[in-house]
């Protein structure tokens, strides 16, 4: 299994492995898998990362910048994250996650935000302190992880493509 940066023949597998994954899932719009090909287009896909196993693509996950309280700071968001139903909980999701998170930390980023089940990102990292702010969601799903700098507070803002 090989974690490596998307190339151009990845885009259409990277598409249907996202709308697959998410498409049981309650709360997908089933926009995600169009979400990365916009943050694609607009040049805000800062990192995006697949997991390859004989030539076929198991896993993805995309970063792109956020603002908090209107300013961008460093910050990057994390999503979508999709792993291959019939290969998830094997550890692909966290492994990609951590490669990111590696990359990010090491482009000088101050840290790196999220929507999700705290079970899950809490095992990489992730954690809440109810000051970052997205819509009217719970602040314990808007979670974070700092690299350098102070824990950030404000209004949790992705990148236009999650707009539509
Ligand atoms: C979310 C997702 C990317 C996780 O990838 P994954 O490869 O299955 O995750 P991992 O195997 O690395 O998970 C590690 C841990 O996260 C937790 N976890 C993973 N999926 C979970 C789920 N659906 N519910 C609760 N906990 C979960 C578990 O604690 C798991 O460890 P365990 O299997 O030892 O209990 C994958 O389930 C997926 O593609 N889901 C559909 C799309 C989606 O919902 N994306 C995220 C939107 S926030």
């Amino acid at each position: 299994m090989l974690i490596r940066y998307e190339a151009p023949d990845d885009f259409d597998a990277i598409h249907d492995l996202t709308s697959t994954a998410f498409k049981p899932m309650p709360y997908s719009n089933g926009t995600e898998a169009e979400i990365i090909r916009r943050l694609r287009a607009a040049g805000d896909l800062t990192i995006s990362l697949v997991v390859e196993e004989g030539g076929e693509i198991l896993g993805h996950v995309a970063f792109s910048p956020v603002t908090i309280d209107g300013a961008h700071g460093g910050w990057f968001g994390l999503g979508p994250i999709s792993v291959k139903p019939e290969r998830q909980r094997q550890g692909i999701g966290m492994a990609l996650i951590t490669k990111g998170l590696e990359l990010l930390n090491a482009m000088g980023a101050s840290g790196c935000a999220l929507i999700g089940n705290p079970d899950i990102y809490s095992r990489v990292g992730f954690s809440s302190d109810g000051q970052l702010k997205y819509l009217d969601l719970d602040t314990r799903l808007v979670q974070r992880i700092v690299f350098r700098g102070s824990p950030p507070g404000g209004t949790l803002q992705f990148a236009p493509a999650f707009e539509g």
